[in-house]
């Protein structure tokens, strides 16, 4: 093999891969430019150019972090002081956010969602989900759209966030699902509604999703966040790759949610609605946590993403959401690693190689380790992921590869 680089001695390596049983001890991976060649035992492996020795410690995927808000202006710490004061979360913070976006420069904007970027990448996330949606007109959703295309791997129009202070509800809806939905479709992948009484309603969120359909787009749905309401099942109806938040869930959006996966194969093809879970979020915003150990039992798939926003979760930590997933939501570490790589992959419609970038261009999977995919992964000071939890809040990620390239922390 030629341009290889071999890293040999892991004491588990995490694959998602069912060829392996998703998880391998005493292995090694080989990485060939940015693909990822082979994966085996150690004591089978082909040379290589370059080796490093892993030293018996865990590599896994890198994070795929499938819901983020990152492209903005603006600080929201005095709401959050007042939250952790006692007041309630009620969304109302979106607009101060949206105002500070309108009045930052292109290069302020560009600025930041670098820093944030670069923090992600340093905790392990190799593939990244941003939303707009701190816009909130036709220009300033396009220049969010397009400024999150140069640094991210998916784009999302989430003009359906809020209506902007001052403007018509009904004119608005017009706008989102029109005009300012026509001048983004071009450099985004879905659209997403928050919806949510003081956000859009039901009513409100099937044009949202009724009209991305008829772009060709994919949804997604923010749904069940502040309390009970359609979103869930509207997501299951129009074919949504994802719902998430998920804090109040009643039985029957349960088995919707894992009913829209129950004829998947496990492969390729038109997969059911993911059930993302977003554990920063909910403990910044002190809601429910969201019923992940129920949707897992109950059959549905999994993401567990960051949320990254300034207003409810500005975290971009996965291993922080990881850990929480597991000590407060009930899920195994081995069910939390995989929501956050696999499972994201899947939402995004990142997870089959030859999934479709925005310019048309075929792509190699990412969210696992196997023959093909793209060479996204994180090495762990610690012999297993299960010490993601068990020593939660340490900085275990210590190397990080996208697509071949070492991601310097
Ligand atoms: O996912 N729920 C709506 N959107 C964001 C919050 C954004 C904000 O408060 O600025 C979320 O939590």
């Amino acid at each position: 093999m030629t341009n290889a680089l071999l890293i040999e001695s892991i004491g588990e390596l995490t694959t998602n891969d069912e060829a392996n049983g998703g998880r391998l001890r005493d292995a090694a991976v080989v990485v060939e430019d940015d693909r990822i060649a082979w994966v085996g035992a150690t004591d089978r492996a082909p040379a290589a150019d370059e080796r490093l020795d892993a030293g018996g410690r865990a590599v896994l995927p890198g994070w795929v972090d499938s819901h983020t808000h990152m492209i903005f202006a603006g600080d929201r710490t005095a709401e959050f002081e007042a939250r952790m004061s006692g007041e309630t979360y009620a969304a109302g913070g979106i607009n101060v956010t949206v105002e500070a976006t309108r009045a930052a420069s292109d290069a302020e904007l560009e600025t930041n969602l670098k820093r944030l970027v670069a923090e992600a990448n340093r905790g392990g996330t190799t593939t990244l989900e941003t939303k707009t949606g701190y816009g909130l007109t036709v220009a300033d959703e396009v220049r969010a759209a397009e400024i999150a295309g140069r640094h991210v791997d998916a784009v999302t129009f989430l003009g359906a966030h809020v209506i902007p202070s001052g403007k018509d509800p009904t004119e608005y809806l017009d706008l989102v699902t029109g005009p300012m939905l026509d001048a983004v479709a071009p450099h985004v992948s879905a659209v997403d509604v928050f919806c949510e009484s003081g956000a859009f309603d039901e009513e409100a969120s099937r044009r949202v999703l009724a009209s991305a359909r008829a772009a060709g787009l994919s949804r997604r749905v923010h749904g069940n966040q502040l309390g009970h309401g359609p979103g869930a099942l509207l997501a299951v109806e129009y074919g949504a790759r994802s719902v998430d938040h998920l804090g109040f869930l009643d039985d029957a959006d349960v088995a919707a949610i894992a009913d829209s996966w129950s004829s998947w194969d496990g492969g390729s093809g038109h997969p059911g609605t993911v059930a993302t879970v977003l554990p920063a979020c909910d403990l910044s915003t002190r809601m429910p946590l969201a019923p992940a150990r129920r949707l897992r039992d109950a059959g549905a798939v999994l993401a567990i993403a960051s949320n990254c926003n300034p207003g409810t979760s500005y975290t971009s930590s996965m291993g922080f959401c990881v850990a929480t997933a597991v000590l407060q939501m009930g899920l195994t570490i081995q069910d939390a690693v995989r929501a956050a790589t696999m499972g994201g992959a899947i939402a995004l419609g990142m997870y089959e190689d030859g999934w479709c970038d925005p310019r048309g261009i075929a792509q190699p999977a990412v969210g696992a380790i196997r023959p093909g995919a793209r060479a996204d992964l994180q090495l762990l000071d610690a012999p297993s992921v299960t010490h993601l939890a068990y020593r939660p809040g340490m900085p275990l990620t210590v190397a990080t590869w996208r697509a071949g390239e070492y991601v310097v922390s």
